[in-house]
């Protein structure tokens, strides 16, 4: 179905009383609001990664970070101010930056923010306590130290997940990387260092005098025509003529994109939500819902200095009269220099978990029900449980999207995956790897297959269209016996907070 914009749907006087009333089905992709956002001239602002943010103290095991979140007011459109809400008052976020098997503990402090909020830090098998359960909040004049043990190399991201208000403060600004390495990673000629570099994607509506524009249509998607990458209005990156390793996050409330290089040159695609995958796997493209990271190297060595390289989104919504959301970023090859890095044939050894171990089938429906998000026809229950492995079980969890005019990236907490089959065949050579997000396109369906561990207890699972989690395409699961009063085990604490 060709989605329609709220322009063309004023046009086609499907407009009543400034509400859009639209068959269901038309309600698909969507309008970049009204007027459209203030211009911005794409490639012309400089790439920018976000700043490392170092712990207030360190002993032999752990490092204790600090993170404040607060309004503050930024210029992302040039010269004009916009309001986010952000950690450390920058969006993205600060960057954590972790050795596997230390531990973090990371003081998330609510000041001047406005609302209540609880942090998840997604990809990580946090216990229930720490894991940013939607209804365990941190009210404005309190604070919360998050436990993180950082069991694996892989790139994360930390963003808030209050209840029924995720889109709106996600969107807001409170979202930022956090990456786990180890030395088996480090061991591997891949780039490094400053070669080694996070993408945040992100799509953002702005009012003329630059106020961010959150809009869900009812309850639906919320769109943007600003294509922010880290921050930035679709930036210019300038390179070395040699590989980099790209982390890539999609950021986005509600956008996907299917990300491309305009020379047609191939992304090698060599890591999936969880980490390294076992080969690398060289595309022309690939799709990246919301909440899923790819790691893709790109040879800038195969161009001439002074060649740009556009990074692509092919599928943008075509029918908008903004041009901007089919590009991401630009990549500028502005010096020669010596490329000591290399993409080895193996990269870390992703054991697949045998259909014929799992224990289990369970499957989950997620569709619109009475104009709501429905997983098996059901809203958000905290008392309920949809599921409860018993701790070590492999099930296979079958996800269903049968409506036309949606997708759904659907995120299962605590648990790292391998996707058996889409649509009854193999996956698509970039995803086989560990996931916690996926992509569920519109009348497909995928199977996927995980141990249930290494934590009891209560976790969600969600679609990452966070409108649709929102209003309330959201459940849990519990492994072993489990309580859902998560807030009473590590409680937020009211401010001024003692010393780390
Ligand atoms: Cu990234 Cu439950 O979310
Ligand atoms: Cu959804």
């Amino acid at each position: 179905m060709t989605p329609i914009t709220r322009r063309q749907a004023l046009k086609l006087g499907m407009l009543a009383g400034g509400s859009l009333i639209l068959p269901i089905a038309f309600q698909g992709r969507s309008y970049a609001g009204d007027a459209g956002s203030p211009k911005v001239t794409p490639f012309t602002l400089p790439f920018r990664v976000p700043p490392v943010l170092k712990p207030v103290r360190s002993d032999s095991t752990t490092d204790y970070y600090e993170i404040t979140m607060k309004k503050a007011s930024v210029e992302i459109l040039p010269k004009l101010k916009t309001e986010v809400w952000a950690y450390n008052g920058i969006t993205p976020g600060p960057t954590i930056k972790q050795n596997k098997d230390r531990r973090s503990v990371v003081r998330f402090i609510n000041n001047s923010v406005g609302t209540p909020t609880s942090v998840h830090l997604h990809g990580m098998a946090s216990l229930p306590e720490y894991d940013g359960y939607a209804e365990d909040l941190t009210n404005p004049g309190q604070y919360k130290d998050y436990i993180y043990p950082n069991n694996r190399a892989a790139t994360l991201w930390y963003h808030d997940h209050a209840i029924h208000k995720t889109a709106r403060n996600v969107y807001m600004g409170l979202a930022g990387m956090y990456l786990v390495q180890d030395q088996e990673e480090l061991n591997l000629p891949l780039p490094k260092g400053d070669y080694d570099v996070p993408i945040v994607i992100q799509d953002k509506q702005f009012g003329a005098s630059g106020n961010l524009i959150f809009d869900d249509q009812g309850e639906d998607s919320q769109f943007g025509d600003v294509i922010l990458v880290n921050g930035v209005p679709w930036p210019k990156m300038q390179v070395a003529n040699r590989k980099y390793r790209f982390r890539i996050l999609n950021g986005s409330v509600s956008r996907s994109y299917e990300l491309a290089l305009s020379t047609g040159e191939p992304l090698i695609v060599i890591g999936t939500d969880a980490g390294l995958m076992s080969a690398p796997a060289p595309v022309k493209s690939f799709r990246i819902g919301m909440a899923e990271r790819y790691e893709a190297v790109i040879d800038f060595s195969k161009y001439k200095v002074g060649t740009k390289i556009t990074l692509k989104n092919l599928q943008p919504d075509n029918n908008d009269n903004y041009d901007g959301t089919e590009n991401v970023m630009q990549f500028e090859v502005i010096r020669s220099e010596s490329d000591p890095s290399s993409i080895p044939s193996k990269l870390r050894l992703v054991q697949p978990i045998a259909a014929s171990s799992a224990v289990r089938t369970r499957e989950f429906r997620y569709e619109r029900s009475n104009g709501l998000w429905v997983i098996n026809g059901k809203t958000w229950d905290n008392q309920r449980f949809d599921a409860s492995p018993q701790l070590g079980d492999v099930e296979i969890w079958k996800i269903y999207n049968n409506a036309g005019g949606w997708f759904h990236p659907i995120h299962i907490h605590l648990i790292d995956m391998q996707i058996l089959d889409r649509n009854g065949n193999a996956p698509f050579a970039y995803e086989k790897g560990w996931k916690d997000v996926f992509y569920v396109g519109a009348n497909e369906s995928v199977r996927v297959i995980g141990k249930f561990g290494p934590n009891t207890g209560t976790y969600m699972t969600h679609c990452h269209n966070t409108v649709h989690e929102d209003h309330d395409m959201m459940n849990q699961f519990k492994v072993g016996a489990a309580s859902v009063n998560l807030a009473a085990k590590a409680p937020a604490k009211s401010l001024p907070a003692p010393a780390l």
